[in-house]
């Protein structure tokens, strides 16, 4: 394969698949080959391959530096790969930005939330793409309408946040991560990123995040959750994925691994990352 150089999208939104409608579980909604990232002489991530799944929380797991915040944000468009393919619904895709994939249905959840303090739940869920009526040829917003779309949205996640008038800022984290997924709802999202989403937040309310990323699977989205609690990983996700150096080396089923080989993969210690480390070496 050769570099590409990033240019825009090969469809443009109006076009565009709508991706995850009517998928089923398990469905491939993005399918990554061999991703390839370089910053100058830095390789942060060497041919990638992965398939991710409607109806799957799939996590990415590996030490500090390993190319995970990478690989997502090469799959949210705020990294053209060096290298490799995606393909949405058996279509090639590139991003040309965050927004360009927003508008193809992958939206991210980063830990610094971008939501804005001085404005309402409702306000910040539609932050940009607000409801309007035209009075007299004067725009006015759609307030109650939006009121009660985000109302409904937060209901069908199960979030505690009873007033969709409240300020983000009195917040906590973990409703304020129910904001940003309620956000990325709302703008029809089918793959849901959440990197770290639990790591500044206290036991409960990473509970209530957690439950929230099941959740969003149940709907029939993918997930992708970036993790260091293995704990974490394997109360909520169906598929684990173990970056390395910038290579993925493991996948597994939930159903076909345990905690102790994922940490074995993570620290080195397992075979298939000790290959990869004389591999390197040479
Ligand atoms: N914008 C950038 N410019 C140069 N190097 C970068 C950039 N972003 C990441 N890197 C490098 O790429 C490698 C992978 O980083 P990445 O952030 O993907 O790791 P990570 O697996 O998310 O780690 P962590 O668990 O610490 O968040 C690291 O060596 C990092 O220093
Ligand atoms: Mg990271």
């Amino acid at each position: 394969m050769t570099a590409a150089p990033p240019q825009a999208s090969t469809s443009s939104p109006a076009d565009a698949p709508r991706f995850g409608e009517g998928a089923l579980p398990g469905d491939v909604l993005v399918r990554a080959r061999g991703i390839t990232k370089r910053f100058g002489a830095l390789t942060a991530l060497a041919g990638v391959d992965m398939d991710i799944r409607a109806g799957e929380v799939t996590a990415l797991l590996g030490d500090n530096g390993a190319g995970k915040t990478t690989f997502v944000k090469v799959l949210a468009g705020a990294h053209p790969a060096s290298d490799g393919t995606l393909e949405m619904a058996g279509q090639a895709v590139r991003f040309a930005s965050p927004k360009d994939a927003a508008e193809h249905g992958i939206a991210t959840i980063y830990q610094e939330l971008a939501l804005s303090e001085n404005l309402t739940v409702a306000e910040n869920v539609f932050l940009g793409h607000e409801l309007t009526r035209r009075v007299l040829g004067l725009p006015f917003l759609r307030r109650r309408e939006m009121q009660a779309r985000v109302a409904e949205l937060l209901k069908t996640l199960d979030a505690h946040i009873h007033d969709t008038r409240a300020l983000v800022g009195g917040l906590s984290g973990g409703q304020r991560q129910a904001v940003a997924i309620s956000r990325a709802l709302n703008l029809d999202a089918r793959v849901v990123i959440m990197d770290e989403p639990t790591a500044a937040l206290a036991v409960a309310e990473t509970r209530k995040v957690l439950s929230l990323a099941r959740r969003l699977a149940e709907r029939g989205c993918a997930v992708v959750l970036i993790s260091h609690n293995i704990a974490d990983v394997f109360e909520v996700s169906d598929r684990m994925c173990v970056f390395r150096r910038g290579h993925k080396i493991a996948e597994r089923h939930r159903s076909e691994t345990d905690p102790d080989e994922i940490v074995s993969l993570i620290t080195g210690a397992h075979p298939d990352a000790r290959a990869l480390d004389e591999r390197l070496r040479q």
